[in-house]
This record gives structure tokens, sequence and C-alpha cells, in this order.
């Protein structure tokens, strides 16, 4: 039986991505983590936005509510709170992942709710951590987006480091911003450290972690210094490692044109400090109809499909099935 019985067509849309030359025939799931430092900023926004125009284009797309604390993805695709969630597969009150997807309005488009259960999740032990990263990848759907929770939690990292994207979302304003540094910087610790075979360089990872450490180690780059100077072996391995990492960027809530350019800015720092790629997907402007939509909780897609964030949207779709990673 197909996960994806509910066949309520979409409006009358226009699917504007021509899809020659982009990788859209994936063969095995594509995981999409959209990420941020902070709440309030529209991962939740972008998640079911990016999710409903991937259905259009004939993908079975499974989003996923990993707000564990605040999980309100169900309403902005208008949907009932589901009543099975990512708690009872944890807990082991449900085997298969695929029973906790519910149907949508939309064709395509499976949600899997976020635990209402915060004690169950929050303190998941690291046997029942690895056993949920497996099932996202048994999912059986052309693309699985998690829609994380604000904040650095090693559970929200752990999840951000599975996906084959990592998307990280911010606003131009210099909390939000200063947010996805910390973020991005915590992720990338947490998968250098956890890719480290030498315990002396996890060691001196656990100090770069803390902020203000006495070593003085206040960027990655400090960091692969660092390294370098003890063991240039260990320190080119690291620097591999760094430079295979990339984050993917989205700036929404743009105002003003001068905003449009700090995902450029965000990227330069990032490349130069923490010796990192960035990919700088493009932004989203502020814009009226966005929050109107989900006032009427509708993605703005289909409430509003001629306003002036859906171009920007397909900029960013486009770019992000460019390149797998
Ligand atoms: N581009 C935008 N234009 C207008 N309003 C926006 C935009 N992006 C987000 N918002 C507003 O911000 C709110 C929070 O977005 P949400 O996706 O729930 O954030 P998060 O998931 O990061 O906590 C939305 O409900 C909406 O009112
Ligand atoms: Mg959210």
């Amino acid at each position: 039986m197909s996960l994806f019985k509910f066949k309520v067509s979409a409006p009358n849309v226009r699917v504007n991505i021509p899809t020659r030359g982009l990788n859209l025939n994936t063969q095995a799931r594509t995981i999409w983590a959209i990420g941020g430092g902070k709440g309030g900023i529209g991962k939740t926004l972008i998640t079911s936005n990016i999710a409903v125009y991937l259905s259009w284009l004939n993908k079975r797309v499974v989003v996923v509510d990993m707000d564990l604390g605040g999980a309100n993805l169900h309403t902005s695709l208008g949907v009932e709170p589901p009543n099975r969630t990512l708690s009872d597969l944890v807990m082991g009150r449900i085997e298969d992942i695929h029973d906790l997807i519910q149907p949508t309005p939309l064709k395509n488009l499976g949600l899997i709710s976020g635990a209402q259960d915060p004690v169950g999740i929050a303190n998941m032990r690291h046997m029942q951590k690895a056993r949920l990263l497996r099932k996202f990848r048994e999912i059986d759907a052309d693309f699985v987006l998690l829609d994380l929770g604000a904040g650095t939690a090693t559970n929200t990292l752990d999840f951000f480091l599975l996906a084959d994207k990592k998307i990280v979302v911010t606003t131009p304003e210099p909390t939000a911003i200063e947010n996805a540094y910390r973020f991005i910087k915590s992720a990338f610790y947490r998968m250098l450290r956890a890719s480290s075979p030498s315990p002396y360089v996890r060691q001196l990872i656990e100090t770069a972690m803390d902020a203000k450490n006495s070593r003085g180690i206040r960027t990655p780059r400090d960091l692969l210094a660092e390294v370098n100077r003890l063991s240039p072996l260990d320190g080119a391995e690291l620097d591999k490692r760094m430079h295979q990492f990339s984050v993917s960027l989205i700036v929404n809530q743009v105002r003003v044109k001068a905003e449009s350019d700090i995902g450029k800015s965000i990227q330069m720092v990032c490349e130069r400090y923490f010796g990192m790629d960035v990919e700088n997907l493009g932004y989203l402007p502020y814009d009226n109809a966005v929050w109107q939509s989900i006032r009427r909780r509708m993605p703005f897609l289909l409430e509003a499909p001629n306003c002036t964030a859906v171009t920007h949207l397909e900029e960013i779709l486009r770019n992000l099935l460019k390149t797998k990673r």
C-alpha cells in the first residue's frame, strides 16, 4: 500500500523550476536538515514550503518535526497534530517508522511529528538515538526533511549532522547571525570530535568547544594551528575533514537590499576562520503574504503562489538540487 494515499491535488500551480540538469533522480533517499541557532527565524516555514515544492516535482517527501519542545510543523501544513509521534518509536512502542507517517492534503507529502512527550526523546540514550538515525535512512521516500528545533542541544546537532544537506537559516538580525555562527561552530566541532581517531585531538576539540578556554583556541582555524603545532600528521588529517564538511545557508526575512548580501559575508567568515565550505543558497524577503498565509495555516506556496517569496524559494531550491551535499 502506498504511504501517500491522500490524493488531494494541489491548486493550479505552475512549477517554474526547469528540472533539466538538476539532481532529482536520487536513487537513495536524500536527507535535508533545516536548523539554525534561534527560534522564530523561519525554519519551519522554509521546511514546509520546500517540502510542498518537492512534492510538486513529483518527489515523495516526508517532513519530520524535530522541534521536540515546540512541534508545530503540522500547523504550518494545515493538518491536525498526529496521535503517534517519534517518542512512540524511541520508546519502542512502534517498530516501523512508516507507521508514524501521517498523510497531508498533498499527494506525495507525509509528516512525522516530533515527540509530544518531551521526556522520552530529550533523554534518549545513545543506542536509542543511533536507532532513530538509522530509521530516518529507512524511510521509503525520495526526500526526508528534518525541521530542527532552536539551540545547540547535542540531539539537535546529531540530527543536523546526519543530513546530506545541512541547511542553516538565519535572519539579518545580529542576534540571529550570532546564533547561526554558534550553531555552525558547535556542529562542526561535534563532527570533528566524533570522527577524530586520536584521543589527544579529541581532547583539544573538547577544549575548543569551551568558548573561553585558556589555550586561546577561539575558532576552528586556531584549533587546526594548535594541532599542527603538536603533530603535523594529525593536523593534515584534521584539515582534510574540515574541508569535507559543508553547510548551506539561507537568509530569511530580508527587508532591505543590503541585507541580501549577509549570506556572502557569513560564507566568507566561515571560510576564513572556520576553514569550512559554506554554500550560499539565497534569501527570502520579508513578505506580508508569508505571515498572512501562516495565520491561515497554509504554506505560502499554496496560499499566495504569486508572492515574491515564491521566486526566491525557487532560486533556493534550484541551488539545493544542483549538488548532492
Ligand atoms: N519571509 C518571511 N516573511 C514574513 N514573515 C515571516 C517570514 N519568515 C518567517 N516569518 C514569520 O516568522 C514566524 C516564525 O517562523 P517559523 O518558521 O515558525 O520559525 P522557526 O521554525 O525558526 O521557529 C512565522 O510564523 C512568520 O510569522
Ligand atoms: Mg519551528
